[in-house]
């Protein structure tokens, strides 16, 4: 479980969308190597690359509400992508969808299956998001902030799930997050993101007791004291003789 953490528009997004293949047309991803379950991807096609996505990969969004269409049912929403990746049938598609609702602790599938978004709580948006995240069987799941736009109490039960589905599949985790307390929490390792760039890698015990760039114990104070000090950080930046973005 690796956990990208970093200031806002340090560039974590961008990075989960090049592991996703889902950069702008110009975008590019420069990497000395990628293995998706021991398989390298670097050589594959733009066709082949896609041909991971719910697959082998899955994807949570950070939005649970506008990731999810208001104009159908969260069943269609949840059985479209295993039909036409999967090519399971009407049928199994719906026993497959119950299932993982199921599996996300959703406890009256039926009942939400033919609920449109607009009628669930935002945590249940999300369940459902994670739900159809690993409906098929993905061995990676990279998810974007997954919390942010819900309650505390909500967050913690979703952080709690992904931990329980991760154990379960044994699936690699790619979490986003600002808050180096969920990186603490349920990660293994951490990538401190600033200006695009990873500046730091390592084991979570790393990060927090020996950090290598003086960056990172500012980024994780600043975290904890919840304030809005991005003077102070970039204080900090410019103190190790760095440049700050405009
Ligand atoms: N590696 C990169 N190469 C080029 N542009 C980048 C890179 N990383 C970030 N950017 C630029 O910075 C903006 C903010 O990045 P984003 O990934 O959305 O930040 P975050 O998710 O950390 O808030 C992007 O829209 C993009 O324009
Ligand atoms: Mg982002």
């Amino acid at each position: 479980m690796l956990g990208i953490v970093g200031e806002s528009g340090s560039g974590k997004s961008q990075t989960v969308f090049s592991a996703l293949d889902l950069l702008p047309a110009d975008g590019r991803a420069v990497a000395d190597g990628i293995w998706i379950g021991g398989q390298p991807v670097g050589d594959l096609s733009r066709a082949g690359r896609h041909a991971l996505l719910g697959t082998q990969i899955g994807y949570v969004p950070q939005e649970p509400m506008s990731n999810l269409d208001p104009c159908y049912t969260v069943g269609h929403q949840l059985m479209e992508p295993l039909r036409a990746v999967h090519k399971l049938t009407r049928t199994q598609a719906r026993e497959r969808a119950r299932e993982v609702l199921l599996l996300v602790g959703i406890t009256g599938p039926d009942r939400v299956l033919a609920c449109h978004p607009h009628q669930i709580s935002g945590g249940m948006a999300q369940r459902v998001l994670i739900a159809g995240a690993v409906a098929g069987n993905t061995s990676l799941l990279v998810a974007d902030k997954p919390t942010t736009a819900l309650d505390v109490t909500v967050q913690a039960e979703v952080l709690e799930l992904l931990r329980e589905l991760q154990r379960e599949y044994c699936m690699a985790l790619v979490i986003v997050t600002h808050n180096f307390g969920v990186v603490a929490d349920i990660c293994d390792r951490g990538a401190v993101m600033k200006d695009g760039r990873v500046i730091e890698t390592g084991t979570v015990e790393q990060i927090f007791a020996h950090p290598g760039d003086p960056y990172t114990p500012e980024l994780i104070k600043a975290s904890q004291d919840d304030t809005e000090s991005r003077a102070e950080l970039d204080a900090a930046w410019n103190k190790a003789g760095r440049t700050v973005r405009a």
